[in-house]
C-alpha cells in the first residue's frame, strides 16, 4: 500500500514516519509513504499559501490552488507508478470521526492520498472538487492536520500484510472486537510490590483466554459503556 500526505509540513510526517515498526516496515518494501509540499505549488512570490476568510471572521483560510495543484501533481506521479487512482482524504475537524471499522475499510485501498489543512481552514471549494471524505480523529480541534494524518497513515499502515511481526496481534486488542483490551503483563512477576494476576502463570490457556475475556468485558462495561451497549447488541459477538 501506498500513503501520500499533502502537507505545509512533510519532513515533521516523513521524520515520524520513519521510525519504529512504520519505518522498518517502508525499508523493507512493504508500505511507501510520499510527503508532498503544498507550499511548492503557490502562483505567488510570496509562497503565500493562505487568505482572509471572505464574509469575515477570525484567522486565516487556505486556498485552493495550491492545495488543489499539489494534489493533481501527485495524483499524475502516481498513475505513472503505475498504480491505480488513490482514496482521497481531507482531515477536517468536521469530518466523520475515525473509527477502527473505517481504518480496516481504508487498509483496503490500494492507495490513499490525505490532505492536511492549516489556519482556520480549507476553501471548501477544494475539498468539493478533490475529497472522497472528510475524516477527524477525534471531537477536539488541532491546529493541523498532519497529527490527523499521521494517526490515520499509523493505523492502516500496520493493518499491512508484513508490517506487524505477529498479524494475529491485532486480532486481541482494543476496539477490533468492539472490547476493550484486556490487561497486559511482562517481567518481573512482582513490581513494586504488585503481583501478575496468578492465572497467567498458571500455563492454563483456557482459563487464561476466558480470564482474559472477562477483564475485556469488566472494562469495556465500566470505561466504554457506549461499546459495551454495541456489543450487547450484537449479541456479545
Ligand atoms: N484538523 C483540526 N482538527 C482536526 C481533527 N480533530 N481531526 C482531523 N483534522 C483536524
Amino acid at each position: 500500500m501506498r500513503i501520500d500526505i499533502a502537507t505545509l509540513f512533510p519532513e515533521v510526517c516523513e521524520s515520524f514516519m520513519g521510525e519504529s515498526i512504520i519505518g522498518r516496515a517502508q525499508r523493507n518494501g512493504y508500505i511507501e509513504l510520499h510527503a508532498h509540499q503544498i507550499r511548492d505549488y503557490t502562483t505567488n512570490r510570496q509562497k503565500q499559501v493562505d487568505d482572509y476568510p471572505y464574509g469575515g471572521g477570525q484567522g486565516m483560510v487556505m486556498q485552493a490552488q495550491p492545495i488543489h495543484d499539489c494534489c493533481q501533481d501527485i495524483l499524475r506521479q502516481i498513475d505513472e507508478a503505475g498504480r491505480s487512482r488513490p482514496h482521497i482524504v481531507f482531515l477536517t475537524a468536521g469530518g466523520a470521526t475515525l473509527t477502527q471499522e473505517k481504518c480496516k475499510e481504508l487498509a483496503g485501498y490500494d492507495g490513499l492520498l490525505l490532505v492536511c489543512g492549516h489556519y482556520e481552514g480549507i476553501d471548501e471549494r477544494v475539498i468539493e472538487e478533490l475529497a472522497d471524505e472528510e475524516i477527524s480523529i477525534g471531537d477536539y480541534v488541532l491546529t493541523g492536520g498532519e497529527l490527523a494524518a499521521m494517526v490515520v497513515a499509523d493505523s492502516v499502515f500496520r493493518l499491512q500484510p508484513g508490517v506487524l511481526s505477529c498479524p494475529e496481534g491485532y486480532e486481541d486488542e482494543s476496539y477490533y472486537s468492539g472490547l476493550l483490551e484486556y490487561p497486559q503483563y511482562s517481567r518481573p512477576e512482582v513490581w513494586n510490590g504488585r503481583r501478575v494476576p496468578e492465572i497467567l502463570l498458571s500455563g492454563h490457556h483456557a482459563k487464561i483466554a476466558e480470564w482474559r475475556h472477562e477483564q475485556s468485558l469488566e472494562r469495556t462495561k465500566t470505561r466504554r459503556p457506549d461499546l459495551y451497549q454495541k456489543y450487547i447488541e450484537r449479541g456479545g459477538k
